[in-house]
């Protein structure tokens, strides 16, 4: 079966979002950059045929040059132009979650510039799931492709809105399409098939069961994984706010919560299970119930770090997710994100 889960309710363009997205395709035609919207998070898009243009990516984004980038396409049927010897199992899954929050890392066809893989001879692939990055692909042809990385600075959290792009990026992409909130919130799946068996990169949008069930055998989990693969968002510090971020499980959630309002800090609390009903009322402590589902959690866990983190707290304290294969990207995000930035010059 087909996956239709993202690509079904939405509601169709407006004309104004049809001159807008024209107006994009333009921009991206002459060698600009465009932040655009998908059902993960916004990207920063450019021509990947275009090597000037991909430059500008990098240097908007202050994102070192050896990290590959991303290439989004609008249909299936382009796979082949961009990547050679793809895998049975990859087209399985390709078939199957497309357009969908699941990127696959395959053997590059020589029409991929090296600036878009870091020089490396694999290039991540996928079909996002949104109506205006579809029809923003569609509109440039099928022999063009939109290399886009989340549109935040490096080492930043991912925009889930357009208002979060500008946060990030202010004037320095020509144009921004605003595609509403986006529906997942965290980034894509990764899946490698550079050394022939499917390998989690980076745990993201699609649960690794339900990549699993399709392909009916296990996925290996990337920790054991070669080094010589590189990839950004496997650097300690990603997704990091500037406020301390510290993860506590339920147990020691308040004691550690209480002891650091004792120490005169502001603290915000972040909670997805019942323990959040029986916050101590401390001034100093502020508190704030996420869902206890990982769909929803997911959906809303950047907006609400990116917004906390303004708030001018001296901690974040996050009560551990679940440890269940369904909370995997969130805990994923979130044990990044609890680096201190001040300890990791890389921010
Ligand atoms: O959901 C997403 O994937 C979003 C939206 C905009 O599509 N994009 C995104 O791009 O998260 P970015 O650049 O922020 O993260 C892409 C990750 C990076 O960690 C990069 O190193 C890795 O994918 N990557 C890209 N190409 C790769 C390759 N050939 N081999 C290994 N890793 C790769
Ligand atoms: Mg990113």
């Amino acid at each position: 079966m087909k996956n239709t889960q993202y690509s079904q309710n939405k509601p169709d363009l407006t004309a104004e979002q049809q001159n807008q997205i024209t107006a994009a395709a333009q921009i991206l035609r002459k060698g600009g950059t465009v932040a655009f919207p998908t059902e993960t998070v916004y990207g920063l898009g450019a021509d990947v045929t275009n090597p000037h243009a991909i430059n500008k990516i990098y240097q908007i984004k202050q994102r070192p040059t050896d990290h590959p980038l991303i290439v989004h396409i609008s249909d299936i049927s382009h796979l082949h132009y961009w990547a050679q010897a793809i895998p049975d199992s990859a087209w399985q899954l390709a078939n199957h979650f497309w357009p969908g929050p699941l990127t696959l890392i395959l053997q590059r066809s020589s029409r991929i510039p090296d600036s878009v893989t870091g020089g490396q001879d694999t290039v991540g692939l996928r079909i996002p799931a949104h109506p205006v990055a579809l029809t923003l692909l569609d509109s440039l042809g099928p022999e063009k492709a939109l290399v886009a990385p989340s549109a935040n600075r490096f080492g930043r959290i991912s925009p889930t809105t357009a208002a979060h792009v500008r946060e990030e990026l202010g004037a320095a992409a020509d144009m921004i399409l605003d595609g509403g909130a986006c529906e997942v919130g965290l980034e894509s799946t990764i899946i490698s098939f550079h050394e022939q068996l499917p390998k989690l990169l980076r745990p993201g949008g699609i649960a690794v069961s339900a990549l699993e069930s399709v392909l009916d055998r296990p996925i290996m989990l990337a920790h054991n994984t070669s080094q010589t693969i590189r990839t950004s968002g496997s650097l300690p510090a990603h997704y990091a706010p500037a406020t301390p971020l510290k993860i506590y499980s339920t147990k020691y959630l308040w004691d550690r919560t209480l002891a650091l309002a004792a120490q005169g800090s502001r603290v915000l609390v972040m909670t997805w299970s019942d323990i959040g009903q029986s916050h101590p009322s401390d001034q100093s402590i502020q508190h704030f119930s996420m869902p206890a589902d990982p769909i929803t959690y997911g959906q809303q866990l950047y907006a609400k770090l990116r917004q906390f983190d303004q708030a001018a707290f001296d901690y974040m304290i996050i009560e551990a997710p679940p440890d269940h294969p369904s909370w995997l990207a969130i805990r994923d995000r979130l044990q990044r994100a609890s680096y201190n930035p001040f300890d990791n010059k890389q921010n």
